[in-house]
């Protein structure tokens, strides 16, 4: 298992600026992608107040926090490891007066401290099938007492194995320490369970599964 440093100088690698800016450049095209749009379509569901904080973690080019701005939510915190798609969030926040209500942050989620933090929505689109250690990860989330987790991550099974296995192999000829994880859709959501939530909604949209917990 790859060391969560090593594993975050990966995801800084793989998720340079040259991604960042050909999904920012999609984004501004065509609007948020189909798994960020079932996230929304998930956390629309609740009424989002002016004083709701969001915080979107491996939040990317920042769809998710763009989107939680336009529901009069008060800010948004992202965390990402990537430095590319943090530039990307800043300079959008920038161009559209939204620097007083977007902060990002630099660096892994489960290693930061992040003690200070608190957000009612936390959202992690993507970002677990990162994580070697799901459960810091979503610990960590826990931490921060949102009242709606909203996350995506690939359904498990023999396929999702041997995509991975693919990806894996791929990640090495790329010559980055960045590996993908299949983790447990169960294991996921006992976790989430244990940590006094409970699931609301659930999609499917082939290879993802897109889940919001609601704090019991
Ligand atoms: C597959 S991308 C998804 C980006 C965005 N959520 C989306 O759906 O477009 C995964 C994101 O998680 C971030 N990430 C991966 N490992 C991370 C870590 N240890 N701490 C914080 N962010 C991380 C990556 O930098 C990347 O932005």
């Amino acid at each position: 298992m790859n060391s969560i440093q090593e594993h975050c100088c990966g995801a800084d690698q793989l998720f340079d600026l040259k991604t960042a800016q050909k999904q920012y450049r999609k984004y501004i095209k065509k609007g948020p992608g189909r798994v960020t749009q079932k996230i929304i379509d998930q956390l629309s569901n609740f009424s989002i107040h002016q004083e709701d904080v969001l915080i979107d973690v491996g939040g990317g080019i920042g769809a998710l926090q763009w989107w939680f701005l336009s529901q009069n939510g008060k800010n948004t915190v992202g965390v990402d490891a990537s430095s590319g798609y943090q530039k990307i969030a800043n300079k959008h926040a920038l161009d559209l007066n939204l620097s007083d209500r977007s902060t990002q942050l630099f660096g892994d989620f489960a290693c930061l401290d992040l003690s200070a933090l608190k957000g009612n929505y936390v959202t992690l689109d993507k970002v677990i099938c990162c994580y070697p250690d799901f459960k810091s990860v979503l610990q960590k989330a826990v931490n921060t007492q949102p009242e709606v987790i909203s996350l995506s991550y690939p359904l498990h099974g023999y396929l999702a194995s041997i995509i991975r296995g693919f990806g894996v192999l791929f990640m090495k000829i790329l010559g980055t320490s960045f590996k993908p994880y299949v983790h447990n859709g169960k294991h996921v959501q006992l976790l989430l369970i244990d940590l006094g939530y409970q699931l609301k909604y659930q999609d499917i949209l082939f290879p993802w599964r897109i889940q919001t917990f609601v704090k019991m």
